[in-house]
């Protein structure tokens, strides 16, 4: 390391600093922008005074101007003084609203306004280590289920199934199911809907996410799914099912092993496993690349290694890596035939793994 200053990099990096600080801010009003629906109101507008802006979106004007100034001088919005009107431009809206599908950032933004809820209990366990309880994130459970749907939808009956040669017909037949993990059971759902001759199952420690599942499955009147709140780790169903996924569900547990073990134990000999889970490398140097990687290891630091930390758990990390990955899948039993990525999912790996 030199010990000489480099004034031009000492400027240059202020910049960047400076560029992080606001893009901090810019994502909570895309959080905001996102849920209050005005980003997806500007893309079906033609330019509009922020009165238009805000009648239109059903919103208070005088916070809707003051959210299209930092947008404007964000540049994310374009504004006519002349005119006093301002507009999203189209190449805009194709990352920042619903209608863009698994291309909305907007949507991802809102990630950053959870995490600052548990700042204050984050710098708290810098200091005397254990971890943040899942209970301390509000929103988490509907926020994981939005973006899983919005991946989801684009992705897993069309691309991702497909990954394991014959299964697609085996559902169509009747198969057993299991999601571990399952959350709000957007997978399981989506599934159950497709595959009517199949039976599903999802677990999940929340008993608030599967609370959820269950009217969500009732409210879609479907009765070939069920959902069980329990501890993923302790799940003892010996040949059961034909085919198990977990979807972003194993980097975060406390005891990944022995999910790991159970979802082995719980597998058909001829069943498939198939493991989605964030696509990283296990050495921080082999993520310099990823343009998702400040993401992932914020999300981790404040979300995936906490809440496994805070249970005394291993805290993986989200990026574990496909290194540590396919050294636990081995561990429990598994033979990973593929790891593959899927189009419309840029955060993950697909494990599809054979007990
Ligand atoms: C990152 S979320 C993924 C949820 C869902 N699979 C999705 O993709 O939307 C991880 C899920 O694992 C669940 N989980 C964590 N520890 C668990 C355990 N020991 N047993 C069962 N589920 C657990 C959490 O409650 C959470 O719903």
């Amino acid at each position: 390391m030199s010990t000489v200053l480099d004034t031009t990099r000492t400027q240059a990096f202020a910049e960047q600093a400076l560029g992080i600080v606001n893009g901090g801010f810019l994502s909570l009003m895309l959080s905001v922008g996102h849920r209050t629906g005005l980003l997806d109101t500007l893309a079906t507008l033609e330019p509009a005074t922020s009165d238009r802006i805000a009648a239109a979106a059903g919103l208070n004007e005088r916070y809707v101007r003051e959210w299209l100034g930092a947008m404007v001088t964000g540049r994310i919005i374009e504004y006519d003084p002349a005119t006093r009107t301002y507009w999203l431009p189209r190449e805009h809206a194709a990352s920042l609203t619903r209608a863009a599908g698994p291309d909305n950032l907007a949507e991802l933004a809102q990630i950053v306004a959870m995490l600052g809820q548990v700042e204050g209990a984050i710098v708290d366990v810098f200091r005397k280590g254990g971890g943040v309880d899942y209970r301390a994130f509000e929103r988490f459970h509907a926020l994981m289920a939005e973006s899983s749907h919005t991946t989801l939808e684009a992705t897993l009956l069309t691309r991702t199934l497909p990954l394991v040669p014959g299964l697609v017909d085996r559902l169509d037949a009747g198969v057993d199911v299991l999601d571990m993990g399952c959350g709000e059971g957007v997978a399981i759902r989506m599934m159950a809907q497709r595959f009517p001759r199949s039976r599903f199952v999802g677990v999940d420690i929340a008993a608030e996410a599967i609370a959820t599942a269950r009217a969500e499955a009732e409210a879609a009147n479907l009765t070939n799914a069920q959902f069980l709140a329990q501890d993923a780790a302790t799940f003892s169903t010996p040949a059961a099912f034909d085919f198990i996924t977990a979807f972003d569900a194993i980097h975060d547990q406390a005891a990944p092993r022995r999910v790991l073990r159970a979802i082995h134990e719980a597998l058909r000999p001829d069943g498939v496993f198939l493991m989605v889970d964030i696509a990283a490398s296990s050495r921080l140097e082999g993520n310099l690349d990823n343009p998702l990687a400040p993401f992932l290891f914020t999300v981790s630091t404040m979300h995936c290694m906490t809440v496994s930390l805070a249970q005394g758990g291993e805290g993986l990390g989200a990026c574990w890596g496909e290194e540590k990955a396919r050294e636990l899948l081995a561990e429990s039993g598994f033979t990973v035939v593929d790891v593959s990525r899927v189009d419309g999912d840029p955060l993950n790996a697909y494990y599809v793994c054979r007990p």
